[in-house]
């Protein structure tokens, strides 16, 4: 979906998926029949994308920094990223870094959620009931010590605030989806205890360089 070219666009063969992680969108992108080139800037990440992506001999993993990515300028059709864009302190710097990368009619893409800061029902509940059960695996967003309070999009409660971003770099035809199915089955992974109080919301952005 992300990868589909608008009408009169040319294909995407190759692209980039940045903040690959264990490189499971990378994967997915290879069974798709695309050209992967998966980037991450932890080598103990870059490792894990190598053995998972070790079946598509001709996909690439590279180290490297998604504001600083060590690719050459069209060397993809498409840049992509799950869930890495709200980890960087200056996202739309790598937005703007993305899109100069890319020739015109190329492609940006990225699944994100809601689930990173302290989006909860019932917020004074989950703080009296955290105490009492812990978080039940989740780091508590609202605690002081938790990192994501460095970044900005650790506050993001709805996708439009990424679409925002897309629009002042701007990016053409920008399309937000929601992906309620994949909040479905994360929802069944949780605590009781999270699932009564977080919201998630998985959304998706793509959008084509002008
Ligand atoms: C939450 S994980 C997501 C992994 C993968 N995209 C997925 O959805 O399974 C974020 C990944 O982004 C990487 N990352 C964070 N900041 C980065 C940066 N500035 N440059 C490159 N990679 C980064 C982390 O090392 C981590 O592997």
């Amino acid at each position: 979906m992300l990868l589909t070219p608008s009408s009169g666009q040319r294909p995407v063969r190759r692209v980039a998926d940045v903040g690959t992680g264990s490189g499971m969108i990378a994967v997915l992108a290879a069974s798709l029949g695309y050209e992967v080139i998966a980037i991450d800037f932890a080598p103990a990440m870059v490792e894990r994308a190598k053995q998972s992506l070790a079946p598509w001999p001709d996909a690439q993993v590279r180290q490297g920094d998604a504001c600083a990515l060590p690719l050459q300028h069209g060397e993809v059709d498409a840049i992509i990223g799950r869930n890495v864009l709200w980890t960087l302190p200056s996202p739309e710097d790598a937005l703007k870094h993305w899109s100069g990368l890319l020739q015109p009619g190329g492609r940006i893409g990225i699944i994100d959620g809601t689930h990173h800061g302290d989006f909860r029902r019932f917020p004074a509940l989950y703080k009296h009931l955290s105490k009492a059960f812990g978080h039940g695996g989740h780091p508590d967003p609202v605690a002081d010590n938790n990192p994501n309070k460095e970044v900005p999009l650790a506050t993001l409660d709805n996708p439009q605030q990424v679409a925002e971003l897309f629009r002042r770099v701007d990016l053409a035809e920008i399309l937000v989806r929601d992906h309620h199915e994949v909040d479905r089955r994360l929802r069944a992974s949780w605590s009781w205890l999270n699932r009564v109080t977080y919201k998630p919301r998985t959304f998706s952005i793509s959008a084509r360089v002008r």
